[in-house]
């Protein structure tokens, strides 16, 4: 494995750049020669790239978005401009592509990888979380961060002008976003394109709470969760009896900011697997973590037990310093 590219695609996410470090970090420390497609997918078409040393990515690890910008390639969705892709890939002698993105840009790497010889390994990033199988998406954790905090801001005014407020979070056709942002919110609903919701029910619902002496309720709608959004929401609300109702699209500031310190540290642990795959000479698949479960430890389990620092997170550390 001598040279690898990397890329960002999609809708970016925060922690992108902590990946991108990561990834050129492992990469050089291997002794891998190193470049970025800018634009997504557009660079592979357009031969668009910088060659990376350590110092391209210092300072980045904290910052949102993705120096190498991203894009949703509609070009790439075409066959002609695939095989103009492998085209350049293989003159640039690209042994291993990485991409980082979500749903859409993994099927995009699927379709390259089906006239590619180039290695191909996906690094999920995306605020959605609505990727199969994956578990936790990188961006994921500071979205929700970033709606919570706006919520609690909303709940604020709710709870002391006695209004009950609608706040759409985004996430596409995914409702993750939306049970987290609920969950932590101490959302009274929570509506999330996966479960059909009933007017009357919902409405009948808000006004029972009102009367038992709630100040407000907040009302977090998952993009998708209703049709046609907040707005059509509210009359729906509306029509079914008075509700004194604001509306509050949180939309893009969800996307921005700088990644928490799940979503870094996330983003670093599957960016420098990624290249070591690579390296190993794995091919056409996702680095994920997975870890929704919940455990029951017994007592006499806990006290027989001592805490364990994971050392291969520790080594990190220096690996993509
Ligand atoms: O996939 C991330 C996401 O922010 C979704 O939650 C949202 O539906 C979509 O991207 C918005 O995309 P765009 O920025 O292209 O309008």
């Amino acid at each position: 494995m001598k040279k690898i590219a990397v890329l960002t695609s999609g809708g970016d996410a925060p922690g992108m750049n902590a990946a991108i470090r990561a990834i050129v970090r492992t990469s050089l420390n291997q002794g891998i020669n190193i470049i970025g497609f800018k634009n997504g997918y557009e660079g592979i078409i357009d031969n668009g790239y910088v060659t990376f040393d350590r110092r391209s990515v210092g300072n980045i690890i904290q910052k949102g978005g993705s120096i190498l910008h991203t894009s949703r390639s509609l070009r790439f969705l075409e066959k002609k401009y695939r095989q103009v892709a492998e085209n350049n890939l293989r003159v640039l002698g690209i042994d291993g592509l990485i991409v980082i993105g979500g749903e859409g840009s993994t099927k995009g790497a699927i379709e390259l990888s089906k006239i590619s010889k180039t290695r191909c390994i996906v690094v999920p990033a995306t605020i959605d979380k609505d990727m199969p199988l994956v578990g936790p998406t990188i961006g994921f954790d500071t979205a929700i961060n970033t709606a919570l905090s706006a919520i609690d801001k909303i709940r604020d005014t709710a709870t002391t002008s006695n209004v009950t407020h609608i706040v759409e979070v985004m996430g596409r056709n995914c409702g993750w976003l939306g049970i987290h942002a609920g969950i932590g919110a101490g959302a009274e609903i929570t509506i999330i394109p996966e479960v059909e919701i009933n007017i009357s029910k919902l409405s009948q619902k808000i006004k029972h709470q009102l009367s038992k002496g709630k100040k407000g309720c907040i009302i977090i709608l998952a993009e998708g969760g209703f049709s046609k959004g907040g707005a059509s929401l509210a009359s729906a609300l509306k029509e079914k009896g008075s509700l004194d109702l604001r509306i509050t699209t949180l939309g893009h500031m969800q996307r921005g900011g700088n990644p928490s310190a799940v979503d870094r540290v996330l983003a670093t642990e599957l960016g420098v697997r990624a290249v070591l795959s690579l390296k190993d000479g794995f091919s056409n698949m996702i680095i994920a973590k997975p870890l929704d479960s919940l455990e029951k430890i017994g007592f006499d389990q806990f006290l027989n037990s001592e805490v364990k620092i994971d050392m291969y997170l520790h080594n990190l550390i220096e690996n993509t310093a």
